[in-house]
């Protein structure tokens, strides 16, 4: 078993009148939400809703229009601030796992670490921890070519923990993957985050993943959070 160290528990996210819009397209019309430390959020809603780009915003991958957006005691995004990426304490999954493909499975968890400025030394034993997490130390030397689809998600799953982040964003995670993969691997997720008790926002379209998942459940419509849905308790999820 790993012995990387539980997290202390997320950062609360706080999001507040957040607007964006693509020429004349109104995307995001005015967003409030709230995600206690330590919970998983579900973001659910049809294609094209502007999902995506609310958890973008989060990311610090695009700039709104107007807005502000709180990670615990700080101010990420306003009118004055936008912290980049690196500077937000957060780990990401995508869609389609943006893995490096010239890097073993090691070297791309690992980069995760050069990017936070970790030192040399002890990057190797973090990386290994991380892939412990998601049952792939057997497989650090590969490259993402000779994965699975499920086992590259897993790398980047890894990718995602391994600089113990206070905030996991994930984007449909699990859209490109078959049916029992997405079942089996939205288990190991959801026990992943309990443990590491990271705050989450988790974007799918799959309601029986939503709710497999997230403490609760945020539906999106019109630019705007349209209904919050407690899924289960704080303790048991
Ligand atoms: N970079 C962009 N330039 C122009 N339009 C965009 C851009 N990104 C997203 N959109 C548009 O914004 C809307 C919401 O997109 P997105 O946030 O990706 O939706 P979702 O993730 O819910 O499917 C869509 O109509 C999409 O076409
Ligand atoms: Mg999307």
């Amino acid at each position: 078993m790993s012995a990387l160290e539980p997290s202390t528990g997320g950062t609360a996210i706080a999001v507040r009148g957040l607007r964006h819009a693509f020429n004349d397209h109104t995307v995001l019309d005015g967003v409030d939400l709230d995600v206690p430390a330590g919970t998983v959020l579900a973001l659910l809603g049809p294609s094209g809703c502007g999902k995506s780009t609310l958890l973008k915003a989060l990311a610090g991958l695009l700039r709104p229009q107007s807005g502000r957006i709180d990670f615990g005691g700080a101010t990420v995004c306003d009118d004055r601030r936008h912290a980049p990426p690196e500077r937000r304490g957060l780990g990401m999954v995508f869609q389609d796992y943006a893995l490096w493909p010239h890097m073993s499975v090691a070297q791309n968890v690992g980069f995760a670490l050069e990017m936070r400025g970790v030192p040399r030394r002890d990057r190797p034993a973090r990386v290994q921890e991380a892939l412990a997490l998601v049952g792939l130390h057997e497989h650090a030397a590969r490259r993402p070519s000779e994965l699975s689809g499920g086992q590259q998600q897993r790398v980047a799953l890894a990718r995602a923990i391994v600089a113990r982040p206070q905030v996991l964003l994930f984007d449909e995670p699990l859209s490109n993957l078959d049916r029992a993969l997405r079942e089996s691997l939205c288990v190991e997720i959801g026990a992943l985050l309990r443990r590491l008790g990271t705050t989450a926002v988790y974007v799918t379209h799959d309601h029986e993943e939503a709710h497999a998942l997230a403490h609760t459940i945020a539906r999106m419509a019109h630019g705007r959070i349209a209904d919050l849905v407690m899924s289960k308790p704080r303790d048991s999820a």
